[in-house]
């Protein structure tokens, strides 16, 4: 068994709860095959990074600046770079990556989404959900594409919709399912990275 990880960094922009199950994992679980180097947010005030500092990971926070997304993409490509970053896992991150960021790391960028994609892909997953009176719902990690959350799907989680379900009741159930899905799906893509390269090795 090899003891190799994987480099990553998470990108957030709020609480951070899924980035905390993920520095969780790699912390107590000593197979766990990501090595969490860097936290990023784009917002300063984003509560994940007191979450990441007490942890012992470092962050940064790079406020959205004026000159636009391509700056911010290239001071958040320069700090990946710096930290030897190999996999981007996006926690509640509410930018958009652009089409050349996401085709530089092409499936190397993983995100979790609150519904059972390719239903209610974009913002207010479970309200739309329940508007829409589903009788399930749930949350999906998938590969990062240029297009939002379309990308091919690792792993999903069902849970019931319950008669009266506020927004909040749905959400935090489908939260739940998130902090076990994805350490689970970021686990299963790191092994299969580091076995399909220590083949390429050995061919
Ligand atoms: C989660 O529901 C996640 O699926 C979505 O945004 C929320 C972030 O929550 N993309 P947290 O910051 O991980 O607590």
């Amino acid at each position: 068994m090899t003891s190799a990880r994987v480099r990553g960094a998470i990108l957030i922009s709020g609480r951070g709860s899924n980035m905390a199950a993920l520095l969780q994992h790699a912390k107590l679980d000593d197979s766990f095959p990501v090595q969490f180097a860097l936290v990023v947010s784009d917002k300063i005030e984003a509560a994940g990074l007191g979450t990441a500092t007490s942890a012992g990971v470092k962050t940064a926070a790079l406020k959205s600046c004026r000159e636009g997304r391509s700056v911010w993409e290239a001071e958040l490509q320069s700090i990946l770079e710096d930290e030897d970053i190999d996999l981007i896992c996006l926690a509640g991150f509410m930018r958009l990556l652009s089409a050349d960021f996401v085709a530089a790391w092409e499936g190397r960028i993983l995100n979790i989404h609150p519904s059972l994609l390719p239903d209610y892909p974009g913002l207010d997953a479970q309200a739309q959900a329940l508007d829409d009176g589903a009788a399930e719902a749930g949350c999906t990690v998938h590969i990062v594409t240029a297009e939002m959350d379309a990308g091919p799907v690792l792993g999903q989680s069902r849970v019931p919709v319950q008669p009266g379900d506020s927004v909040d009741e749905l959400s935090a159930r489908i939260l739940a399912e998130e902090h076990r899905l994805y350490p689970q799906c970021v686990a299963q893509y790191a092994r299969e990275t580091l076995a399909s390269k220590e083949q390429a090795h050995a061919g």
